[in-house]
């Protein structure tokens, strides 16, 4: 019986697209002359598009009317799609491949959990939207991270308990959406960023299989 699931995030877990989502919120936020650095766009990371808006314009302190916010929200759409239309293979983190091709061979059932709504086109220009089971992205959820509602929707259809989830993420809100929703979380990146993490790792290339092995019940 299977009774362990792997969720994975998508962006700076699977791909390297946090810096196209920097590049396009940096483009808006200099045409709105308002300064934003790569540190501020860490707290962009896991972060529903409509809320990183929010976000932005409060760091610039101005208010806008509804429409405004909405063409907006549409322009960073539009110029994120243009740096992502090209994506391939290539983009793939260093050794997920790896670690996905383990799991899938042993039949453990995964998920994808993220916050975007770009998740399903980019997962098949990598083409790795074969290894999940099922995809919850930000088309679905009504609570962003770090509200556990996405990774509880992902464990509800792969059928296995919460708490037999374990959950890779690079952001502060997903780390903290995991644990709310009483799973195991796997911070990639800085270890001191992701403190809150139950396990700690750079990046993929310093996960053993044995690692993998050990949270297989
Ligand atoms: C998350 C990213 O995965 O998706 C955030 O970490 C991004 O930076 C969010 O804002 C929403 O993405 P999208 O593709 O719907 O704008
Ligand atoms: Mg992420």
């Amino acid at each position: 019986m299977k009774t362990t699931g792997f969720i994975f995030d998508l962006d700076g877990v699977i791909v390297d697209t946090a810096k196209y989502h920097y590049l396009a919120w940096k483009k808006l936020a200099d045409q709105l002359g308002i300064e934003f650095s790569k540190e501020d766009n860490e707290n962009f990371k896991g972060v529903s598009r409509k809320r990183c808006l929010e976000i932005l314009l409060e760091m610039g302190g101005l208010s806008v009317t509804s429409e405004q916010f909405d063409a907006w929200l549409v322009e960073k759409n539009e110029d994120y799609l243009l740096y992502i239309e090209t994506m391939d293979e290539t983009e793939i983190l260093a050794d997920v491949p790896r670690v996905l091709s383990y799991l899938k061979e042993k039949n453990i059932p995964m998920a994808l959990g993220s916050a975007s709504k770009n998740a399903k086109p980019i997962l098949e220009k990598v083409q790795l939207l074969s290894y999940f089971e099922t995809i919850v992205d930000g088309t679905q959820v009504t609570k962003a991270k770090p509200d556990p509602e996405v990774f509880l929707i992902a464990a509800n259809r792969l059928g296995i308990s919460p708490e037999h989830c374990i959950v890779f993420e690079d952001a502060l809100a997903g780390i903290a959406a995991a644990n709310a929703a009483k799973m195991i979380s796997v911070g990639i990146g800085e270890a001191d960023v992701l403190s809150d993490a139950h396990y700690n790792f750079k990046d993929f290339t310093e996960i053993n299989l044995s690692f993998i092995d050990s949270l297989i019940q």
